[in-house]
């Protein structure tokens, strides 16, 4: 699944009273993945949403759905993901306590299988799984809220997970804290697909915030 730079704005800083707008706006404005933020107030301290609002924007693009699991545990729900139109579902090293079934399950029901990494998460929770997965979610901020700064020891896991990759297909995700200022060093150090929440949707214009980043992530 790796390839080029991707930017998936997080729908998590959109205003949720226009959803199925917000989602058009960034497919328009040239998101290539839409990154969806479900989080169940238990594993991170913050409610967003579930399947069902999933499967209510999902006809509003084609775009890639990105669904980016805070929730704990993951498994009895994957099936409620897929079903409502994701492409990705990333589940958390620690949401499970069978991270290799958790994959295997997404991946048996067609769908891209990622895993996320919170800041204090080794990289070595994904040695073991690194043939069932296709995304490698490194988390820059303590999962939860947008708006957060960017957590600079994550770089280096960063360099570290790319080094892991090596030649598999696997693309490397960062999430929280990336605008234009740091966005640099998150692909220098190895990332391809960009996380972007308030660098995106703060600023009105979709259009210019991403391709700004874009054009800043490119140098
Ligand atoms: C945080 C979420 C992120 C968040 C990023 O728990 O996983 O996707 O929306 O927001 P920014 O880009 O504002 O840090
Ligand atoms: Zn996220």
């Amino acid at each position: 699944m790796m390839a080029g730079l991707k930017i998936a704005p997080s729908i998590l800083s959109a205003d949720f009273a226009k959803l199925g707008a917000e989602v058009r706006a960034i497919d328009a404005a040239g998101c290539d993945y839409v990154h969806i933020d479900v989080m169940d107030g238990h594993f991170v301290p913050n409610l967003t949403f579930g399947p069902p609002v999933i499967k209510c924007i999902r006809p509003h693009t084609d775009k890639i759905f990105d669904v980016h699991l805070m929730i704990k545990p993951a498994q009895p729900f994957l099936q409620d993901y897929a079903d409502a139109g994701a492409d990705i579902i990333t589940v958390h090293a620690e949401s499970d306590i069978h991270l290799d079934r958790s994959l295997q399950f997404i991946r048996s029901l067609g769908k891209k299988a990622g895993v996320s990494l919170n800041p204090a998460t080794p990289v070595n929770a994904v040695e073991y799984v690194l043939d069932k997965v296709d995304l490698i979610l490194v988390m820059s901020v303590n999962p939860g809220f947008g708006g957060q700064s960017f957590i600079p020891a994550q770089l280096d896991k960063i360099r570290h997970l790319r080094e892991m990759i090596g030649d598999r297909p696997i693309d490397l995700q960062v999430d929280g804290g990336v605008n234009r200022d740091t966005v640099r060093e998150v692909v220098d150090a190895g990332a391809n697909v960009l996380v972007a929440g308030s660098a995106v949707f703060n600023g009105g214009d979709y259009v210019t915030s991403i391709a700004e980043l874009r054009q800043a992530a490119q140098g």
